[in-house]
């Protein structure tokens, strides 16, 4: 999904999926604001009843999370999200936890209940896109994905685990300029120097 003026950015970038191992890639545009939830309804003729992972575009990880998502894919819970501690947790959605539990997520909360931000990295089961059905917007006009997750609380079905190795939102000037950084020092370029370059060549 993508939206805004630069949709074009990401089609030069990630072409057709194949020099990132992929074989295919679909895209929709989001028009407007609408919020995650919103961009991610787009997707549900594509997802087609199936399992989905839904992954932010302004969020840069150092890592994978390969295997949480191939447990997501095997086992039976009904959604999943991954945690990192942070400075600033008022800037993102904010678990809050009762024993090891999460009984429930605020979004941007003045007064954050724990460290933990709700990384832009969800995975949900097929009933994901009759819940967004249900939801209204927030109050910044929105449909909330911090809504999504609630309701698979609620229900006792979210599963969570602490993401690996560093991760930051680039959404911010001052957020990119730590993405940026973050990649500089640590090196996220993993693909092959003849995949780089080809890529390179189609985004210059
Ligand atoms: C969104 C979500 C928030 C989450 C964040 C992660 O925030 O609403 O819960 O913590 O992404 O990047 P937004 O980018 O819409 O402010």
């Amino acid at each position: 999904m993508t939206g805004g003026n630069n949709a074009g950015d990401f089609l030069r970038l990630l072409g057709n999926g194949k020099d990132f191992g992929l074989k295919h890639l679909n895209y929709t545009y989001q028009e407007g604001e609408g919020g995650i939830a919103a961009a991610l309804a787009l997707a549900e003729h594509f997802v087609d009843r199936d399992r989905v992972c839904v992954v932010l575009g302004d969020n840069i990880i150092e890592g994978n999370f390969r295997a949480s998502a191939e447990a997501f894919a095997r086992g039976r819970e009904g959604a999943r999200i991954l945690l990192k501690q942070v400075p600033d947790p008022e800037r993102f959605g904010v678990p809050m936890f009762r024993g090891k539990r999460i009984v429930g997520i605020e979004e941007k909360p003045g007064r954050p209940k724990s460290r933990y931000a709700v990384t832009g990295i969800y995975m949900y089961d097929a009933r994901v896109f009759d819940v967004i059905r249900t939801l209204k917007p927030s109050g910044r006009g929105e449909l909330e994905i911090t809504d999504v997750n609630n309701w698979y609380i609620e229900r006792g079905e979210l599963g969570f685990e602490i993401l690996r190795g560093w991760w930051t939102d680039a959404g911010t000037f001052e957020a990119l300029h730590r993405a940026g950084n973050l990649v500089a020092k640590t090196g996220a370029n993993k693909l092959d120097s003849a995949r780089a370059k080809r890529i390179r060549r189609r985004i210059s």
